[in-house]
């Protein structure tokens, strides 16, 4: 059966929405969620932040939560999604595939998040300018870090993936281009030790799972809510039991500025929800977040049959990961070291509406193309259907 790492690697190959580490969205102006903007109250001090990045996927929710808390909120990037930041927000512009960092020097912050880096020398190359000009370094990793191999659930301290390849400093971005899905976690590690080179104590290692909500373009959760609301009998995977994890790109952005608010060192997973959810929840409580109009009935397919039939985990059939995969256990990664440093989850609803609303106010080529990048095709759904009630 085709495995996570088979979707990655085939997205990879697709190129389209795929970058270094990280699946943006391709169109459209910011996400604006569908459900109501909550009162933000300010931070008690106001905080110099540069983020590196901050106009992708999780982005431009820090810099608006950030703005809203009273920081003030420096961007680098190279320019390509700018339109998304609100006002008042400064724009440094470098390509670090190039080594462009010069436009950081001779500035100080008080925290630095680095959103999109997989390449360990990225990190090099800003820890060489930034190292003496900010008390805090935020790295935005995953848990694609962890070895699942003979784990049975993931805390902090589980084994990592080696780097086998040499001095990992030394990879190009056309090394990695070319080896993606087996690349991505082991340099992810190697990144983070290279946090910890350049600013020793001074590091916070976010590690998330699966982000989703609007603006997310890899469809790996908006699938879901997509197919739902079309209703009729809807193939789902496996028994329901199977768990599952997400984190709302938005509850990872406000957190990780919370996280600079309260200078927390250390590592951390960030995966939600809070409690323990499988599929079946999942697919019930986004059935529960529309209005009930559209007849929906789920009809569960066991890992066995979807396999013969050539049915993918996590490709085809989002955010699942059937027991037998040995990259299953991801779905069973702590956030309780989290949880008590303050990591806090919307509802799966909010997730659910404001993520399919982002995607229904894409042009229609940009939903057509977000729309291939995961999920069972119509065509494929009815067939294997017709063939699990033929069986
Ligand atoms: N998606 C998931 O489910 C998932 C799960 C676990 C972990 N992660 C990790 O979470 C992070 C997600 O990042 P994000 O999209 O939320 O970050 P982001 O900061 O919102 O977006 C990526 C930013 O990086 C900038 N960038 C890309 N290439 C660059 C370059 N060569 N030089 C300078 N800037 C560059 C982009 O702007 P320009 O294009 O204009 O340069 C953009 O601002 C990644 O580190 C990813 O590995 C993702």
């Amino acid at each position: 059966m085709p495995s996570r790492r088979d979707f990655l690697r085939a997205s990879a190959l697709a190129g389209g929405a795929l970058s270094l580490g990280d699946l943006r969205p391709l169109h459209g102006a910011t996400p604006a969620p569908a459900t109501r903007p909550r009162e933000i109250p300010r931070a008690a001090t106001p905080l110099r932040i540069l983020i590196l990045g901050g106009t992708g996927l999780t982005g431009p929710f820090q810099v608006r939560y950030a703005l809203a808390r009273g920081h003030a909120v420096t961007v680098f990037n190279r320019g390509r999604h700018n339109e998304r930041l609100p006002e008042g927000v400064t724009e440094l512009r470098g390509d670090r595939n190039l080594h462009e960092v010069a436009p950081l020097k001779g500035q100080d912050w008080d925290v630095v998040l680095d959103n999109p880096t997989t390449l360990p020398f990225w990190v090099r190359d800003v820890g060489e300018i930034l190292r003496d000009h900010t008390g805090h370094y935020i790295f935005t990793s995953t848990i694609s870090v962890y070895d699942p191999k003979g784990q049975r659930a993931i805390t902090e301290d589980s084994p990592l993936l080696p780097y086998t390849g040499g001095d990992p400093v030394a990879v190009t971005p056309e090394a990695f281009r070319a080896n993606f899905a087996e690349l991505y976690g082991p340099l992810k590690a190697a990144s983070e030790r290279e946090a910890a080179k350049w600013f020793g104590n001074r590091v916070t290692i976010i590690r998330p799972g699966l982000i989703v909500g609007p603006g997310d373009a890899s469809f790996r959760f908006t699938y879901w809510p997509h197919r739902i609301s079309q209703g009729g009998e809807i193939l789902a995977p496996g028994d329901g039991t199977d768990p599952v994890q997400v984190i709302d790109s938005r509850d990872l952005a406000e957190w990780t500025i919370r996280m600079a608010e309260a200078r927390a060192f250390g590592t951390y997973n960030a995966a939600g929800p809070r409690s323990e959810l499988t599929m079946a929840g999942q697919l019930h409580g986004i059935r529960a977040a529309f209005d009930g109009t559209t007849e929906v009935r789920f009809t569960w397919v066991p890992a066995e049959f979807l396999a013969e039939h050539q049915v993918s985990p996590w490709g085809e059939m989002p955010t699942w990961l059937p027991g037998s995969d040995p990259e299953s256990v991801i779905a069973r990664t702590s956030n309780a070291r989290a949880l008590a440093a303050g990591l806090t989850f919307r509802p799966l609803a909010t997730s659910a509406v404001d993520a399919l609303a982002w995607f229904r106010e894409q042009p229609e080529a940009a939903r057509a193309q977000i729309g291939k990048a995961a999920g069972l095709a119509p065509d494929k759904e009815k067939a294997v259907l017709a063939a699990w009630h033929a069986r």
